[in-house]
């Protein structure tokens, strides 16, 4: 389990190991974008994660590819789709709404 805190709502809430941070922060009740469904292709679930990055899966070569195309992009970027929780660490993430993505 890892403690997720989101950013700016300031919700907080536990995510089992194994979840992509896009289902946690959905089954949390906080709306996010998502057009693809989860499948690395619209860039809409870009968000920061300031803190816990190590409690995250690494970058795949899918996901690193299409933050290439993103606007906005930063070190602290990840798509929340293909970030999974490894339950190591607690996550704090700053959700971008409509100013990022695709
Ligand atoms: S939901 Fe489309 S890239 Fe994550």
């Amino acid at each position: 389990m890892s403690m997720i805190t989101i950013m700016p709502s300031g919700k907080t809430f536990e995510a089992a190991e194994g979840m992509s941070l896009l289902a946690a922060i959905l089954a949390a009740d906080e709306a996010m974008n998502h057009k693809c469904n989860g499948n690395a292709s619209c860039g809409t679930c870009h968000v920061f994660v300031h803190e816990g990055r190590k409690g995250l899966s690494r970058i795949a070569r899918e996901e690193n590819e299409k933050l290439d195309m993103i606007v906005g992009v930063g070190s602290k970027s990840r798509l929340a789709c293909q970030a999974k929780v490894l339950g190591t660490e607690d996550i704090k993430v700053e959700l971008l709404g409509f100013g990022s993505g695709l």
